[in-house]
């Protein structure tokens, strides 16, 4: 196993991706191409139809492709399909969309592209790198998150879709979206990350002159304090980030997030508080953490030396036998992963199933069972 695990631990992960296989394969028959964010009432709705250019409708596709990878199932493929050719409308809105557009085609397009080698695929991914690309700005060295006002905010969620650049890159023989992406590296190792391994939500620069401002709050509970979910996109965005660069800078930035995530979690039974630096009351928690710093402490440990690993294996892996209290693996309910939180000022997507947490779920088993997506980019 490259992950190190022993035979019960592995028996444990079967046991798993029985279950993961049972619920996705009923749900994809039921739902067909549609995109989920949050049930409601128990059933999901299709935010696809209320929103096509939402940053989350990438997510269910991304979990059809990995259990493509893992199960060469046509059902999974022609579902994932289907959501690939609706989100081609947002492509053509292309103003209404932000950063996200990495989250969007990388679970999208660019896996299929991986996985099929679908040319119209391949450009669908190349003309979101582009849109991305387009949002960077020379003054302050950043890419733009949202539209609207606020021209100049960089957000620490974007480092997860700089792979898209990376991707392309090397696609399209284009060393300046590559060096887009490590500009925008530099810039969250400097004004997002802190030394201390937590990390700031966002930062403002002034647009005109890129000069920093300040570091505003975000989705956590305030300015200075620390979003788990945002620990997670530092821990997992910088691991991918030396992915793709080498750079020793961004591997230790990595180990830093982890450190500090791995020391708070500690205290939570390994169930994230939705801030590690809120008031102790109310009790608000994210699972979703916990899932998506689960991958990210695995790709982590793709990258240190064998005595090293473990430390980052065995947190994954309390992180995953951790959210196991929230997941409903009836097949014949939407949804796995309960006790996600988009945000800690929004009580009506607070503690819920949300789309990205089954993601990193997905995603995190697969990986236990050598059966992920991403060994296809190692190649
Ligand atoms: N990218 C937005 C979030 O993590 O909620």
């Amino acid at each position: 196993m490259p992950y190190g695990i022993d035979n019960e631990t592995e028996e444990w992960f079967k046991g798993l991706e029985k279950k993961l296989y049972a619920k996705l394969k009923t749900q994809c028959l039921r739902l067909g191409s549609i995109m989920p964010y949050v049930p409601e009432h128990g059933c999901y709705y299709d935010m696809g139809a209320r929103e096509l250019t939402a940053w989350t409708n990438g997510f269910y596709a991304g979990m059809l492709w990995q259990m493509y990878h893992a199960f060469k199932e046509e059902e999974f493929r022609r579902a994932a399909e289907g959501i690939e050719e609706r989100l081609d409308a947002a492509l053509e809105e292309f103003v209404k969309l932000d950063h996200d557009v990495g989250f969007l085609w990388l679970h999208t397009a660019v896996a299929d592209w991986r996985l099929t080698g679908n040319e119209t695929s391949r450009k669908r991914g190349l003309h979101a790198a582009g849109i991305l690309a387009g949002r960077y700005n020379p003054a302050g060295h950043y890419i733009r998150a949202w539209n609207g006002v606020r021209q100049g905010v960089a957000i620490v969620d974007c480092l997860m879709n700089l792979p898209l650049l990376y991707w392309a890159a090397q696609e399209n023989e284009s060393p300046a979206w590559k060096q887009i992406a490590i500009e925008h590296t530099e810039m969250a190792l400097r004004y997002i990350l802190r030394p201390d391994g937590s990390s700031n939500h966002m930062v403002d620069f002034d647009p005109e002159t890129g000069e920093y401002k300040d570091n505003p709050g975000g989705q956590g509970y305030e300015s200075g304090s620390s979003w788990s979910r945002g620990q997670s996109w530092a821990i997992y965005g910088m691991a991918l980030a030396y992915r793709y660069t080498k750079n020793q800078a961004y591997l230790d930035a990595a180990k830093r997030s982890a450190h500090y995530f791995m020391a708070n979690v500690s205290l939570n039974d390994y169930i994230p508080l939705l801030d590690f630096r809120a008031p102790k009351e109310p009790v608000y928690i994210d699972t979703t953490a916990g899932a998506c710093a689960a991958c990210g402490l695995l790709e982590l440990s793709e990258h240190v030396g064998e005595y090293e690993k473990p430390l980052y294996v065995q947190s994954a892996l309390r992180c995953l036998k951790a959210v196991q209290a929230f997941c409903e693996w009836d097949p014949d309910k939407d949804s796995i992963l309960d006790g996600g939180s988009a945000r800690y000022d929004r009580a009506s997507d607070r503690q819920v199933p949300i789309i990205y947490g089954d993601y990193f779920l997905t995603e995190a088993i697969l990986r236990f069972r050598e059966k992920n997506i991403f060994d296809l980019v190692k190649k």
